[in-house]
């Protein structure tokens, strides 16, 4: 079709349109509204493996703290589905945080990072670039990072290998290795997913009743849905605030810097974690936090964005309670077997742990004076 004989196709097609939907007329009703659901997982994201291989090893490299200390996974242990296994993460030297350190598989996957979903979850990077200069984390300085990996050859290779031989290290791109790291932690596929892929597969009567139950009475995927069964959203379940914060002067001193560094009005009166409003500042997101990710649970207990429930039957007791004081839960009542049920779909989204090899930080070397 030349030029001109194209242009006037697409006028009579539009000539047509017009024609066929006069001004004014209605829209042709639309689909019903799906109600939110869980999803099976998607295909794993493609990822540049060399720069994955960078991020891994950097990952586990405790030079990129200040003072040599910590690495990620010192508060993400492989080991933990990449959490920690403390009900509050602990801090920079000095310091104690005031969350639960949440597990890093899928997290390629959410929306909305961090417990008061202060950051994007499509930029990963960002996240890391927190993670590392942020002072109750690693409070290191990028600059100071790259010159770092400029002493280290293993490093240096790995950086080669990843980006190319006439460059020097570069901040933004370290912390955009460790980003396509994330990417490749993938929480493993299960029978659940087989199942909700509407592939041909023998769930055990007690999970096609968890199933019914979460999508059903229980009312769980209300906020639970998607391939993570999180909603990316925030929301207030009254969790009592945590004595554990109130009784360590080093947590409640990060929680009113968090505060301060937020521009929470009246910062240093704020002596309770307020969650989403230190982000929106709206009265109504005051204790409200981002439904957490409901993939390999079993890995990652302590629960909770203060860590302060136990096990998985404590947490699903404290749901169907209807949460605490001035939560949006409403109080659910099941038999004995339907909450079995719902514990056995949560234990069921928890395969076995996948090996995450770990790497071994390697020396630095004196670079000869005056090179370059
Ligand atoms: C001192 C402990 C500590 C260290 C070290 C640490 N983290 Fe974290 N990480 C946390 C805590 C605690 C949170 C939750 C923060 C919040 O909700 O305010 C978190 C949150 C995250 C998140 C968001 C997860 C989610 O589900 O919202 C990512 C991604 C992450 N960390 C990656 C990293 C990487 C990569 C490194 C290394 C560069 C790292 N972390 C180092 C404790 C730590
Ligand atoms: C109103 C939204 C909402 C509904 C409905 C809901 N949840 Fe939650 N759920 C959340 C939020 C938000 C959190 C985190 C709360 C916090 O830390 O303050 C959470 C936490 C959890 C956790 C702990 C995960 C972790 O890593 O700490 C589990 C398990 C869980 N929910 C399961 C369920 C089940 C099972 C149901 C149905 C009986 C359900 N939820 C219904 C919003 C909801």
């Amino acid at each position: 079709m030349s030029g001109g004989s194209r242009a006037r196709a697409a006028c009579a097609a539009i000539l047509l349109l017009a024609a066929a939907a006069p001004a004014g007329a209605e829209k042709p009703p639309a689909p019903p509204a799906r109600p939110p659901a869980l999803q099976a997982l998607p295909p794993q994201a493609r990822v540049d493996t060399a720069l994955a291989e960078l991020g891994r090893q950097l990952f586990f490299e405790p030079r990129l703290s200040g003072d040599g200390s910590r690495s990620c996974a010192s508060c993400h242990e492989p080991a933990r589905g990449f959490a920690d296994g403390q009900p509050l993460s602990r801090g920079y030297n000095g310091s104690e945080f005031f969350r639960n350190a949440p597990g890093l598989l899928s997290v390629q996957l959410k929306t909305r990072l961090t417990w008061d979903g202060r950051l994007d979850g499509a930029d990963l990077a960002t996240a890391v670039r927190d993670m590392v200069t942020e002072a109750h984390f690693m409070n290191a300085d990028a600059r100071l990072v790259q010159e770092r990996v400029r002493q280290i050859p293993a490093l240096m290779q790995a950086w080669q290998r990843a980006v190319g031989d006439a460059s020097e290290p570069y901040a933004p791109r370290l912390f955009g290795a460790i980003a396509e790291y994330l990417r490749t932690l993938d929480a493993p596929d299960t029978p659940v997913d087989r199942h909700l892929r509407g592939e041909r597969v023998a769930l055990p009567p007690a999970l096609r009743e968890g199933l019914a139950l979460f999508h059903g009475k229980a009312g769980c995927a209300r906020c639970h849905h998607g391939p993570l069964g999180s909603d990316g959203r925030a929301h207030r379940l009254g969790v009592p605030a945590s004595p554990a914060i109130a009784g360590d002067a080093l947590r409640m001193i990060t929680l009113l810097r968090h505060h301060a560094t937020m521009g929470v009005p009246g910062y240093m009166d704020e002596r309770e974690d307020l969650g989403a409003f230190a982000v929106s500042k709206v009265d109504a997101d005051r204790g409200r936090f981002v439904t957490p990710s409901l993939r390999m649970l079993t890995h990652t207990a302590p629960y909770l964005h203060d860590g302060s429930l136990a096990t998985l039957e404590d947490v699903l007791d404290f749901h169907l309670r209807g949460g605490g004081a001035a939560g949006e839960l409403a109080p659910v009542a099941l038999e004995a077997r339907e909450r079995a049920a719902l514990l056995a779909l949560l234990r069921a989204l928890s395969p076995p742990l996948p090996a995450h090899p770990e790497s071994v930080p390697q020396d630095y070397a004196v670079l000869p004076r005056g090179r370059r």
